[in-house]
């Protein structure tokens, strides 16, 4: 369980009569949160600088406690539902390929000689295996704490909308109430513990915001974006607290870390995006990557405000006791303490280059 709000006693019930002898359900909810979810919101990763990652962050997770569970009770291999077109299969393999790399894959959808997702769907139904997809609503779910990704049908042709009733998480930004509320969100060390003051866990705060978020259309995203395995796909996602967290959390970025430091951040920010996306969570760059962007994190506590109204989540206001911000330095009113005299000798030397330049340009005319 990552949050995806499904009934757990119906996935343990459908394992044991689609024939399993055991089945484990575990809460990895917490898990999620502190050790995935959590360090990519600190570095800000948003594969091509807009998927907040909830699938690509999930499957390391997954098959992590998927080794796990098949190293205690002694397998000697594990399976998975993945298709030979998707990144998943790339999530999963590799990541089991680092934690226990004695164990076979099975990877019965690149195997079997079903070829569509309809052929799929008539061989549950066959085999007697529930399943909510149907023919005229062949979606490819795939929902946590952190975000939904919709996918398949009249979806496929890019210029079709999205139809209404795919979106989980959020209402229509369209038919939701005028009206605005404004919330405030904590952060320690990069990090989110409070909402409006509330102390909360992080699924807790999540979840809330979630809510709260989704209720005004915040966080839908529609893109076509780049797979692993070459190929470009239409994906439709939903992130609510996500796209809210991120906001803020970069915002709170901008008050109290230095420039270099803030700039060099958003580089990295992206090749981490693409570690989490490409599989490689498990890998020593990511392990490197990530004890620099928790360094940064040090200064990153303080308060941010935001607005959320239809479709919209803005920020009103930020405050932190490591602010860089000095009024004194920025104001154009009374109690101005920048040096002016200083601009004049500072533009001699910062424009020296630029000058050289113009002057053999206007040489050569
Ligand atoms: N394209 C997204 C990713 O690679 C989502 C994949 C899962 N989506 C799904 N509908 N099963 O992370």
């Amino acid at each position: 369980d990552l949050g995806e709000g499904s009934d757990l006693e119906a996935v343990q019930d459908k394992a044991i009569r689609t024939g399993a002898s055991e089945a484990h359900v575990d809460d990895l909810r917490q898990r999620f949160v502190a050790e995935f979810v959590g360090p990519a919101l600190q570095a800000g990763a948003l594969y091509e600088g807009i998927y907040p990652l909830h699938t690509a962050l999930g499957r390391p997770l997954l098959a992590q406690r998927l080794c796990e569970v098949a190293e205690e009770v002694g397998a000697d291999a594990i399976a998975h539902g993945c298709t030979a077109k998707g990144n998943d299969q790339v999530r999963f393999e590799v990541a089991a390929q680092s934690l226990s790399p004695h164990l076979k894959i099975i990877a019965p959808l690149r195997e079997w000689e079903l070829l569509t997702r309809e052929d799929e769907i008539d061989y549950a139904r066959a085999k007697g295996v529930e399943v909510e997809v149907s023919r005229a609503k062949p979606y490819s779910i795939d929902q946590n704490l952190w975000g939904c990704a919709i996918e398949c049908g009249e979806m496929e042709d890019l210029w079709v909308e999205p139809p209404e009733d795919v979106w989980r998480m959020t209402k229509d930004p369209t038919a939701v109430a005028a009206g605005h509320t404004e919330i405030s969100l904590t952060f320690h060390r990069g990090l989110p513990v409070a909402l409006d003051g509330e102390v909360l866990d992080g699924v807790t705060l999540i979840d809330r915001l979630n809510r709260v978020a989704g209720a005004y259309g915040i966080g839908r995203i529609d893109i076509v974006e780049n797979r692993v395995v070459g190929l470009k796909s239409r994906e439709v996602y939903e992130g609510p607290a996500a796209t809210v967290l991120h906001l803020a959390h970069r915002e709170l970025e901008r008050v109290v870390l230095d420039r270099e430091t803030s700039m060099y951040k958003d580089k990295i920010a992206l090749d981490f995006a693409r570690i989490i996306y490409d599989g490689l969570w498990f890998s020593p760059l990511r392990e490197s990557l990530q004890a620099f962007i928790r360094h940064t994190q040090q200064p990153m506590s303080g308060e941010i405000r935001v607005k959320l109204s239809a479709g919209l989540a803005q920020i009103t206001g930020r405050r932190s006791q490591y602010s860089l911000y000095d009024e004194g330095l920025a104001t154009y009113s009374d109690g101005d303490t920048f040096d002016r005299t200083a601009a004049d000798g500072f533009l001699k030397l910062y424009g020296l280059t630029y000058r050289t330049v113009g002057r053999v340009r206007r040489r050569e005319d």
